[in-house]
């Protein structure tokens, strides 16, 4: 079935389930109950209250629905399923999928299950993921093993025979990857924009689920890049930086000419010293913040003029209403949960002030087939999001700043090694010096082997690649 019949009149919405719960046991009285003859019991679960509902509404009818709760490792529910936990962090359950069958082949209840998961690993990290399904439903057995899930025990009562299936956190971990991309995929087929969860848990006040400082610790530089190896990376990048920045750097409106700079995931700090003395910005105070302690200290024995910190963007510390301009250049893409790191950045920024993003984005890379795939497959495998740019204007628009600018650079291989060379917006490196910037994906384990083909026909072929470096404004209302 093609959704497209329905219109446009689709829409996903987190629901409360004190407000919602009408429709929501409406919903599965006629699946689980008229549809499928399975017992009253199955209406209602003591978590509901305050568990996650992403439900699916045609005009004013909710259509299709799953619901997630969320455990910690003393709940009755961990005892009972034997669930494997190993140390404090949360547990997930999916649970209660239902959709009318008029909507049956149409992929929102698919689209909805995996849009929900994620969204819920994404913002609470756990440590175990479970479910259980009725031992008859073999079919749904087999499509939840596909996602990673394992067999772990079986539930026999008076009124049910269960089939506990669950995810280990590497086994998330894995799976995560597989779900992204198929939300992905789903997205471009139905384009219907799913709600955000991060605004959702804001409005109702429950904060208490995110886990910040899991989200702190999956910092792909705190773990799986060496400094020592990234050092040489950065201070080159940031040199290219000054250059493809230069020209865009002087058309940015900024409120004041004098006022508080913070640069953020500054790394060793060398870009955010060159903007420090840039003519524009000399009567600024500036103050530099990177989570990476390796990176401040360099910072701090290199540049003196700077307050530099060891802090996270996603809880930094500051004071509401502290600064003029945040400028963060390649820091986006690293991010697990950018839109915390909007709201904190929204929240220390003073109104009127600017927000100035530069990013690479991996949707725009142009060069041979061999490359692209490399491109492509060290994608899907990051943990942040090579191609945020395209999705941070409405982040940042849900979350209330003014989109004002789009401004990018072409980097590609034409120019010569000594001698980086910009023309309009098309930045011209030499051969090797290109490449270099992609030097990191030969640490990653799981590409390697895509990176080291890609590498040998790059060097024995006269190719052209190119990739965008984006620029995105945006003003505090
Ligand atoms: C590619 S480097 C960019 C450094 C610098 N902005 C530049 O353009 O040269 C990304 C930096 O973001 C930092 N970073 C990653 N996650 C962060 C977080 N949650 N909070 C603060 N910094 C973070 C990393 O430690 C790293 O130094």
């Amino acid at each position: 079935m093609d959704l497209s019949q329905f219109g446009s009149n689709i829409k996903l919405k987190w629901l409360d389930f004190n407000i919602y719960q009408n429709e929501i046991i409406g919903l599965r009285r006629k699946i689980f109950v008229e549809s499928q003859g399975i017992s009253e019991n199955a209406l209602q679960d003591e978590r509901d209250f305050d568990g996650f509902h992403l439900g699916a509404f045609d005009s004013d009818e909710l259509i299709s629905i799953i619901s997630i709760y969320v455990y910690k490792p003393t709940d009755k529910l961990v005892e009972k399923w034997e669930l494997p936990i190993i140390n404090d962090k949360l547990i997930i359950r999916l649970t209660k999928r239902a959709e009318l069958p008029s909507y049956k082949g149409s992929r929102l209840a698919e689209f909805i299950a995996t849009y929900a998961w994620k969204a819920i690993v994404d913002i609470v990290k756990p440590q175990c993921a479970c479910l259980s399904l009725l031992v008859e439903h073999k079919k749904l057995s087999l499509y939840y093993t596909s996602f990673g899930f394992k067999y772990h025990k079986e539930i026999i009562s008076e009124t049910e025979n269960l089939t506990i299936f669950i995810q280990d956190e590497n086994q998330i971990r894995n799976s995560y990857l597989k779900i992204r991309q198929y939300v992905d995929v789903l997205y471009a087929y139905l384009k219907i924009t799913p709600p955000s969860l991060v605004n959702y848990l804001e409005i109702n006040d429950e904060h208490n689920v995110l886990d910040k400082d899991n989200i702190k610790h999956e910092n792909v530089y705190l773990e799986k890049l060496s400094f020592k190896d990234e050092l040489p990376r950065l201070l080159g990048q940031a040199r290219l930086l000054q250059i493809a920045q230069d020209e865009i750097i002087k058309t940015v409106n900024i409120p004041v000419t004098e006022g508080q700079f913070l640069d953020i995931g500054c790394g060793p700090g060398v870009y955010a010293a060159s903007l420090s003395k840039n003519p524009r910005y000399e009567k600024f105070k500036f103050t530099g913040v990177d989570i990476s302690p390796e990176m401040i200290s360099y910072a701090k024995l290199s540049y003196r003029n700077i307050a530099w910190h060891q802090r996270d963007v996603y809880e930094t510390g500051f004071e509401d209403n502290t600064f003029d301009i945040v400028h963060s250049s390649f820091l986006f893409i690293h991010l697990l949960t950018p839109e915390i790191a909007i709201k904190e950045i929204y929240r220390i920024l003073k109104k009127g002030g600017i927000l100035y993003v530069v990013d690479v984005n991996d949707a725009t890379f142009m060069g041979p087939n061999i490359i692209s795939r490399m491109i492509q497959k060290h994608s899907q495998f990051y943990e942040g999001d090579r191609k945020i740019l395209n999705i941070l204007p409405e982040l940042a628009q849900r979350n209330l700043f003014k989109y004002i600018d789009n401004k990018h650079i072409t980097v590609n291989n034409l120019g010569s090694e000594d001698n980086p060379e910009r023309i309009g917006n098309i930045l011209k490196l030499g051969k090797v010096t290109l490449w270099a910037m992609f030097s990191f994906i030969n640490q990653r384990k799981d590409i390697q082997e895509y990176y080291q083909k890609a590498e040998k026909f790059y060097f024995s072929n006269d190719c052209e690649i190119s990739i965008q470096i984006q620029t995105q404004i945006f003003e505090k209302l």
